[in-house]
């Protein structure tokens, strides 16, 4: 039986069998009490050995990280702030865990410690919390999408294409890197290699999922997306996974609506469903904020942001605006930003969003109507001819969660924007034949979902919101 169920349940006088992970044993004159986790839920429960009738040498080895099987009988607990417990009647060591040498003791270990032990670092209370959550957000996500008669699509891993068109992907070849096939200009042969042609990680799922749109109206991929910009923050990992929705006949408006709608769900979801993980990692939280300045602490605690992010629409406010603000606002004229906002055309920063969504809203923000020339290809160019459909949604403690935009539907338009941009538009003839045979106005947007998971357990890095992170000089696990 799980031990989730077990908790939950009150027969008592019932047999069962329960396995898991020691997560502490403690010891006294005639009887022996083991805390047993076994993955299902935050709570462990308490074992009672009654050393009377099992031996203390035959459970020696059950120390902290070893693995057991319990046969026992559920009995109503008397404290322990538990309603069941159970009363071993056989105890079984599986796999002992050398206390001399077993990484995680029943203490706190710092998260860069555990990251170190990513290998078994589930098996604290934090990273199955986490874990949990994740799952649940998963779930989510597809019950979402399938609950609006969205379709999910697999996209390819592998592409030949730069949906971003930003330069910053993982090349993907079985040509031998000491002995290159060259052509007579000594440049590349990629005709030898496996696919005939240069080929990569997909950075992004979009452009394949809009041929998809075009036909089935209304679909999402989920999938794991790669990006070898060097960024060493608490926010970029080099293989992340995106959320991507992209719906025919939905313009910008549309689009924003649909991605508050989804956070919000999302977050609803984590509340009603996955509460015990919340509070633990609230609590954690609020450890970790005593250590700060008072003017660093998050102004609310996990889950009260959490109900916050719900009962508040998005604001909206147009680049513009935001500049505008940015370049009035006290950190910009005291030279507090590492880059200082003088001019209309500048690109934001993680530090700029922040400020806009922490200091100056307080809430969500959804920034429209970027210049085009930061942005990519296939955003719909306004008529103004400088901004495009472009939509950003920035949240507190994250800056940037989702990237989305209206798509360019017109062909000639499109083309132009790819010369522009130095997109290759042979290459990418299947996308613009979408524009040339029964094109229509669309929409789609990116959520980050590790971005996301930050939000929701309110973790500050996100090499500890997704199990084997990889990140620059970083791929042990
Ligand atoms: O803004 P981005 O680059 O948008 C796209 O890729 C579009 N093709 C999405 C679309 O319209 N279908 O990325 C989308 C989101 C960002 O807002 C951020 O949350 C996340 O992906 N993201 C990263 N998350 C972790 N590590 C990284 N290196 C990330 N880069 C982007
Ligand atoms: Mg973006």
């Amino acid at each position: 039986m799980k031990i989730k169920e077990i908790l939950k349940s009150d027969k008592y006088g019932d047999q069962v069998v329960v396995k898991g992970w020691v997560r502490t044993k403690r010891t006294s004159k005639n009887v022996a009490f083991i805390a047993l986790n076994d993955g299902s839920t935050i709570h462990n429960v308490q074992v009672v050995v009654d050393l009377n009738e099992i031996s203390e040498e035959s459970i020696a080895e059950a120390t902290t990280g070893a693995s057991v099987a319990i046969e026992g009988i559920m009995i109503e607990s008397p404290g322990s702030g538990q309603n069941v417990e159970i009363s071993a009647k056989k105890v079984t060591v599986l796999g002992p865990a050398d206390p001399e040498v077993y990484p995680l003791q029943p203490k706190k270990h710092s998260l860069e410690f555990l990251r170190e032990k990513a290998h078994l670092r589930f098996r604290t209370n934090t990273f199955g919390a986490i874990t949990r959550v994740r799952h649940a957000m998963i779930y989510a996500i597809h019950k979402f999408f399938n609950d609006k008669g969205f379709y999910n699509i697999h996209t390819p891993i592998i592409t030949g294409s730069d949906a971003e068109g930003a330069g910053e992907m993982f090349r993907v070849t079985t040509l031998e890197l000491n002995n290159l096939p060259r052509k007579e200009d000594g440049s590349i042969n990629f005709e030898e290699d496996f696919f005939g042609k240069e080929t990569n990680l997909t950075v992004s799922g979009q452009l394949e999922a809009e041929l998809a749109a075009l036909a089935m109206g209304e679909v999402y991929t989920f999938g794991p997306t790669f990006r070898a910009e060097n960024s060493n923050t608490s926010r970029h990992l080099a293989e992340f996974w995106m959320i991507e929705p992209e719906m025919a006949f939905y313009d910008i408006h549309d689009d924003m609506d649909l991605a508050e709608e989804m956070l919000k769900y999302l977050i609803r979801y984590a509340l009603e469903n996955c509460m015990d993980d919340l509070q633990f990692l609230s609590k954690r939280l609020q450890e970790e904020e005593k250590n700060k300045k008072q003017e660093d602490r998050a102004p609310m605690e996990l889950i009260e942001k959490l109900k916050f992010v719900l009962e508040n629409d998005f604001e909206r406010i147009t680049y513009t605006e935001a500049i505008d603000i940015l370049r009035d606002s006290k950190p910009n004229k005291k030279g507090k930003f590492q880059f200082p906002v003088d001019k209309w055309g500048v690109d934001m920063q993680s530090e700029h969003e922040r400020y806009l969504v922490e200091k100056h809203f307080q809430k969500p923000v959804i920034v429209t109507g970027y210049p085009k020339e930061i942005k990519a290809f296939y955003m719909k160019v306004n008529e103004d001819n400088n901004t495009v459909r472009a939509m950003d949604v920035l949240f507190p403690g994250i800056g940037e969660i989702i990237g989305g935009s209206q798509r360019e539907e017109k062909y000639d338009v499109l083309l132009k924007r790819m010369e522009e941009m130095s997109v290759p538009a042979e290459e990418m003839w299947w996308y613009l034949e979408t524009r040339k045979f029964g094109t229509v106005p669309h929409a789609g947007f990116g959520l980050g979902f590790e971005r996301l998971m930050l939000f929701v357990t309110g973790m500050g890095n996100i090499r500890d919101v997704i199990p084997f992170p990889r990140t620059p000089q970083n791929a042990e696990f």
